[in-house]
């Protein structure tokens, strides 16, 4: 690797989550820069042990600027994809503007073209700030239409709480088997994210289909209607079997995912608010046709 740019006053790290120090540093970042909090993580055993971070802290042993790469195997319509996910890109307000950021942007494309990824994904607000990369900027889409009949619900699901360690392990245990929940396109071998945003994502409720074996996320955000969130499954049950097991009979549903996988179809809406997605690959792989990464695996 180049080695990385001096800036006065500040020390170059990588590598630095193992340190409790440097963890805690980028947990303050985090909250300041992003008001997120990753303290849920160490319950559910710390960082992803591919993340790659690359970072500048000050003589008081802040963390002021930080970017992190960490393995993301995808499916992109039908193809694995060696994928890396770029997050945690954030630099304190009075340390903006001095190019400490495209330092880290250098550096981990570095590290990323080193590892062997064959494409690197990312979520932001901002997409000016990778085109120079070659990233290129997709609008996510969710699937709308009216719900399956369901023959007869029989609402035989148990609700997982990732706080309760039998369901932790439950819950470990199908997501380190799980198949993709579209061959559009899917995570495929990642299973952190999904117990994050177990904590993170609003009103989600994750439930247990013992006879399909599948967990269940879902919400019901108005009367009527059911939001899919994601599946995991060895096998993904249909859209109709999964209703019947929640015990549940919307007149419309909403599912967060392409839906190839679940004997339904959905028409494809753009989801609203600044947020795109971003993917740096040969042409080849990126994605066609409508898409959504689920939010359990959003990043
Ligand atoms: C965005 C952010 C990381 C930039 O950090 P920074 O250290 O000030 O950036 P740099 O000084 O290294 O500038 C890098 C490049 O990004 C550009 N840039 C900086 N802020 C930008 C913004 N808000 N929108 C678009 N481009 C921006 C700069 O013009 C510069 O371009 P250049 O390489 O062509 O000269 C920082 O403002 C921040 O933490 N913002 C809040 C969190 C955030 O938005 N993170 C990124 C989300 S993916």
């Amino acid at each position: 690797m180049n080695a990385p740019q001096t800036f006065p006053g500040l020390t170059f790290r990588q590598d630095y989550f193992d340190d409790p120090a440097g963890w805690k540093a980028i947990g303050d970042l985090l909250m300041t820069v992003f008001g997120v909090d990753i303290g849920p993580l160490d319950a559910l055993g710390g960082h992803d042990r591919s993340n790659m971070p690359s970072a500048y802290f000050d003589a008081g042993g802040r963390c002021v600027a930080n970017f992190a790469a960490f393995s993301m195997p995808l499916v992109i319509d039908g193809r694995k994809v060696r994928a890396a996910a770029w997050q945690s890109g954030a630099v304190l307000p009075d340390y903006r503007g001095r190019g400490l950021f495209r330092e880290l942007i250098r550096i981990t494309l570095e590290r990323c073209e080193q590892a062997g990824f064959e494409a690197i994904v990312l979520y932001t607000d901002k997409p000016a700030l990778y085109e120079p990369y070659g990233f290129v900027a997709f609008r996510e889409q969710t699937f709308s239409g009216p719900a399956p009949l369901v023959a007869k619900t029989i609402a035989s699901a148990r609700r997982l709480s990732v706080g309760n360690p039998a369901d932790l392990a439950l819950l470990r245990e199908t997501l380190a088997c799980r198949a993709p929940v579209s061959n559009r396109i899917a995570v495929c071998g990642q299973s952190l994210m999904f117990l994050l945003n177990a904590y993170l994502v609003d009103d989600v409720t994750l439930s247990w289909l013992e006879a399909q074996q599948a967990v269940i996320a879902w919400r019901q955000p108005r009367a009527g209607n059911v939001e899919l969130l994601d599946i995991v499954a060895a096998e993904i049950p249909t859209l109709d079997t999964i209703l019947a097991g929640l015990g549940l009979a919307p007149k419309t549903v909403t599912v967060q995912f392409p839906p190839d996988r679940l004997g339904w179809e959905g028409t494809a809406s753009a989801v609203e608010g600044d947020l795109v997605f971003m993917m740096r690959g040969p042409e080849t792989l990126m994605p066609q046709g409508p898409f959504r990464l689920s939010p359990m695996a959003e990043f």
